[in-house]
């Protein structure tokens, strides 16, 4: 199968994260015996290469400046320096307004600093791009400053500040505890159900958010949802996308564990139903603290997937047949395995509720609106108490704006 060599690679994949977790897991993970693709051991098929997702900076003149981004700005509202303040001269005085207090990570694009605002001292998260930009307009179209600037939402993490200081681009965000990965690293026991449940609500508010407004965030996983007390925030825009941008998609995107099956078989008109598959991985993980499909190559993931659900048909994923077709990949056969069996923790509802989201064709897959209305999220007859549904946040109820 032709690995798409020649294609623009957008993917965080095989991040150090990844590779930590990856090492943390292979001890319990069993690989498959052949390569589906290939037919060589498991593993075989080198992953796309990753390259930088940001585009290339371009050398103008280099000023020092420093923006504040308008939490209430509307969507066509330019970013502007804060009222009052000179943008140029106020620029150098980053590290005097924050002090940092240590590295909360080292992520592909940047390193995530935990500091402190001397003034209100309230805490932040900084986040240090590793590219150089020497424009404000070239940070201007960073897809995670364009995206966060309009998303604005009690689960979507706040991006308060944009510095650029010596080239240098910092996004200041609003302070969270941990993020869900680490959350769920250090738990001895199963996370409670109901603890699940409003998790995913808060996870799924954030969603239909997003695809509401017209985005698809393209990199859900744990290390990207952040969590604070009961509190869980959506994180990562890098890799956001506009819902309207028109198809094809020649970005090969999302981390491998939690990337749907279009996406692995090269779909180039992907869109919002990528991120319900991976929020049905993360639910599941969510049960069973391990991930459910822990692939350790693109064959290796498709495996996996069809171990779980089965092998698609003609009839339950007809495009998924022609994808595979152009790409030279046959099916490995499988009849599916009970998902009950592999996340025990979870009710039935639950279990009805991630079959509904790891659906092989995109398009049968439940939109965010709908998983929000699943019995799944409704208080269950242990008079357990429902999530709290953020209603004024919930905008747009129809499914008009989602593409599926
Ligand atoms: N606001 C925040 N509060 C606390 N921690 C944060 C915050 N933002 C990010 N982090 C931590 O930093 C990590 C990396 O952040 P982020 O995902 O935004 O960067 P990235 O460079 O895009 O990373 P990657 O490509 O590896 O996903 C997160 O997984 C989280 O642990
Ligand atoms: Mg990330």
């Amino acid at each position: 199968m032709g690995v798409a060599s020649g294609m623009r690679v957008l993917c965080s994949d095989q991040t150090l994260q990844e590779q930590r977790r990856a090492a943390e897991y292979n001890a319990r993970q069993q690989a498959p015996v052949v390569n589906p693709i290939t037919g060589e051991m498991a593993g075989g098929v080198p992953e796309p290469k990753t390259a930088t997702r940001r585009p290339p900076s371009v050398l103008v003149s280099c000023v020092w400046m420093r923006m504040a981004v308008r939490a209430q700005s509307s969507s066509r509202a330019p970013l502007c320096a804060e009222d009052g303040e000179d943008p140029v001269s106020s620029a150098r005085h980053l590290m005097n307004r924050y002090k940092v207090l240590k590295t909360l990570g080292d992520g592909t694009y940047g390193s995530v600093l935990k500091a402190q605002n001397k003034q209100t001292n309230e805490w932040v998260a900084i986040k240090r791009m590793k590219q150089k930009y020497y424009s404000w307009d070239e940070c201007m179209k960073l897809r995670e400053i364009a995206s966060l600037r309009k998303l604005i939402h009690p689960n979507i993490v706040k991006l308060k500040e944009v510095i650029r200081e010596n080239d240098e681009l910092h996004l200041v965000f609003e302070f969270m505890e941990a993020n869900l990965y680490e959350f769920m690293k250090s738990r001895v026991r199963a996370i409670p159900e109901s603890k699940v449940r409003n998790i995913m609500f808060q996870t799924m508010q954030a969603m239909n958010y997003v695809h509401k407004h017209g985005y698809f965030h393209r990199d859900m996983k744990p290390e990207n949802l952040l969590v604070s007390g009961e509190t869980v925030k959506l994180a990562d825009f890098g890799l956001a996308r506009e819902i309207r941008a028109r198809p094809p998609f020649t970005e090969y995107v999302s981390t491998r564990w939690y990337r749907a099956p279009e996406v692995l078989l090269r779909s180039s008109i992907y869109n919002s139903p990528l991120d319900i598959w991976a929020c049905g991985g993360i639910m599941a993980e969510l049960y069973t603290l391990r991930p459910l499909f822990p692939g350790a190559s693109e064959s290796d993931q498709l495996y996996k997937i069809c171990s779980v659900l089965g092998t698609p048909t003609t009839v339950s994923w007809p495009e998924g047949f022609k994808l595979a077709a152009q790409l030279g990949y046959r099916f490995p056969q499988f009849v599916p395995t009970r998902l009950e069996t592999l996340v025990p923790q979870a009710n039935a509802d639950g279990i009805q509720l991630m079959q509904a989201m790891m659906q092989w064709d995109p398009n049968r897959r439940h939109s965010a609106t709908k998983i929000l209305h699943h019995p799944f999220f409704e208080a269950d007859a242990l008079n357990e108490t429902a999530p709290v549904r953020m209603r004024d946040n919930v905008e747009g109820e129809s499914d008009s704006a989602e593409m599926q």
